[in-house]
């Protein structure tokens, strides 16, 4: 389905009854990672999952985003869908815009959920080579985060093979204006701090994008925090070991 938000199209898909829960991809891929779960969720909870600005079959606005561009488009999708509070989980960089949308519009946010990402902002080095990596996609298209990231997200070449078709399908602008909006987001340690309800986590011993210390970080952050640590996933724990990641966000019904 698409709405016009912010006068942007997102696409999104929405299954099952129950708690709304928006579920928020991360980069440089879209709503389809969390399709393995959606099953196992769906009798539990009204399911939505949107393509962020930019990525699947969402319109590509420009080459410039902010996290609170991503989190005010999810803000609008859930008034166009006349939803009031839901509870927000969402994958690394779709991590930072639940932690976006929390931070704009507390009262609308019942629980929060962190898959594979952290609260911490990036290191000037860190900055400053997404900015480099957001010129270069620019100037030679998504090929090469084609070729490069799918070996970090995952170790199970299966995964790897379909993530490269994935990356592939984004468009340049997409992925250059959410390293943009990525390198420019604040700390967020205070928010998890201040936020009443639960937080959830899930996080892969074998993540190496994030390590899962960030993840114990913000566990011990929370006032409700639970971590859940998944020896044998990656970065991608909803892909790749769904049933113990459907489990975790359940905590969020
Ligand atoms: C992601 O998986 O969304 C990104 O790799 C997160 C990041 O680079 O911080």
């Amino acid at each position: 389905m698409k709405t016009t938000v912010n006068g942007i199209q997102i696409s999104y898909e929405r299954r099952g009854r129950g708690t709304p829960l928006l579920l928020v991809h991360g980069f440089p891929l879209d709503h389809s990672i969390w399709e393995p779960v959606v099953p196992l969720l769906e009798a539990d909870f009204d399911l939505i999952l949107p393509d962020l600005r930019g990525f699947g079959a969402s319109e590509v606005p420009s080459a410039e985003a902010t996290m609170d561009d991503f989190a005010a488009d999810l803000a609008g999708l859930l008034d166009h869908l006349g939803i009031e509070k839901a509870a927000v989980a969402g994958h690394s960089m779709g991590g930072y815009v639940t932690l976006a949308l929390a931070r704009a519009w507390p009262e609308r946010v019942t629980g929060l959920g962190l898959v594979a990402s952290q609260a911490l902002a990036d290191s000037p080095e860190r900055k400053a080579g997404r900015l480099e990596e957001a010129e270069r996609i620019l100037a030679q298209g998504v090929g090469g985060v084609a070729e490069g990231m799918p070996g970090k997200l995952t170790a199970s070449p299966v995964l790897q093979g379909a993530l490269r078709e994935l990356i592939l399908r984004q468009q340049p602008a997409g992925l250059a204006a959410a390293l943009r909006a990525m390198a420019g987001r604040p700390d967020s340690s205070s928010l998890l701090m201040g936020f009443d309800g639960p937080v959830v986590i899930v996080h892969g011993q074998a993540d190496a994008l994030i390590p899962v210390e960030r993840a114990r970080e913000a566990r011990d952050l929370a006032k409700r925090g639970t971590l859940v640590e998944i020896e044998a996933a990656g970065h991608l724990p909803m892909m790749e070991m769904p049933g113990e990641t459907a489990q975790t966000l359940k905590g969020l019904s």
